[in-house]
């Protein structure tokens, strides 16, 4: 599981760097995580003001608790160096982590975890603070999990990019999130989402699903996200504000289980305590519960609290 201190990021809601009406309504929204984007959502032409509009919103603050990300370009291009140069040099105090796409193999990872030791060197920030969140969004990078895992202390979420996946792959489709028309015999994605909810796991990372492009169908969101949650992932990226709430909502322990979560861990407490140390299965009501039940319950309880249940 994810460290129990992990911050929630239900719902991860991706913003235009280079749009500031768009940051500004963003500000007000109930996301988790917030990503300023230097990458996609901006047209080449725009990425050098982008960055400074990026580091006027981060400087400018009233992002609450909000966790603040900045995705940089990939490694391919002419711009990651100078993207994390200026938005560290000049924002790094209210930034939480690097969002690095298109990660093929763990020597990207460690490029940018150099880059940042020295930044936070020369601009006197603490070393190390700045997490990075590798995005995997190729077949390398899925191939290469483990390495890009583990590459960096720093390496906070493993990130599904699902359209740059597809096209990697050539799939036949043009719907992001939905299955491939003609492929009728189980969920694509499956395989790409266990790998890396399974390479998180390993390595004590959460898991962050991708967008689902389709704005307007909160309905097929709320099954998109539905089914990543029920494998374990920890959250989902949001493009609309009617994306928010749902994502919130699905990503939480139902209430219900949570309530269940906190009572075995308090019965299971108890007992172990009023036996002067470990003990195997306990009563609850009518239900024995054992260390692996207590396993799950903390899982269930560690999200809860960290969505402020
Ligand atoms: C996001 O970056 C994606 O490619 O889906
Ligand atoms: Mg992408």
């Amino acid at each position: 599981m994810t460290g129990g201190q992990a911050r929630a990021r239900r719902s991860v809601l991706a913003v235009p760097g280079s749009s500031t009406k768009m940051i500004a309504k963003a500000r007000t929204l109930a996301a988790d995580e917030i990503f300023l984007d230097l990458e996609d959502a901006v047209a080449p032409i725009a990425k050098e003001q982008a960055r400074a509009t990026v580091v006027a919103a981060l400087n400018e603050g009233g992002w609450g608790s909000k966790i603040k990300v900045v995705r940089v370009n990939d490694w391919t291009t002419e711009w990651t160096h100078q993207d994390v140069i200026e938005v560290v040099t000049g924002a790094g105090e209210h930034l939480d982590a690097i969002l690095l796409p298109k990660v093929t193999e763990a020597a990207q990872v460690q490029a940018l975890d150099l880059l940042l030791t020295q930044l936070e060197k020369r601009c006197g920030l603490p070393v190390g603070r700045i997490g990075i969140e590798p995005q995997i969004e190729n077949a390398p990078g899925l191939t290469n999990i483990d390495a890009i895992a583990t590459a960096s202390g720093r390496v906070q979420t493993l990130v599904f990019g699902p359209a740059d996946f597809m096209a990697s792959l050539n799939m036949r489709t043009l719907v992001v999130g939905e299955q491939p028309e003609g492929y009728d015999t189980g969920d694509a994605y499956h395989h790409i989402l266990m790998t890396m909810l399974i390479a998180a796991r390993a390595h004590g990372l959460q898991a962050i699903d991708g967008p689902y492009l389709q704005i307007r169908d909160v309905e097929a969101f709320r099954r998109s996200a539905a089914r990543t949650a029920a494998l374990g992932f920890d959250g989902k990226w949001v493009l609309h504000p009617g994306q928010i709430d749902a994502a919130n909502e699905i990503f939480s322990p139902r209430q219900a289980d949570y309530d269940k979560a906190e009572m075995i861990l308090d019965a299971y407490e108890f007992h172990t305590s009023a036996a002067g140390g470990a003990r195997g299965a306990v009563m609850l009501g009518d239900e024995m519960i054992d260390e692996a039940s207590r396993k799950m319950a903390r899982v269930i309880a560690a999200k809860g609290r960290a969505a402020g249940m």
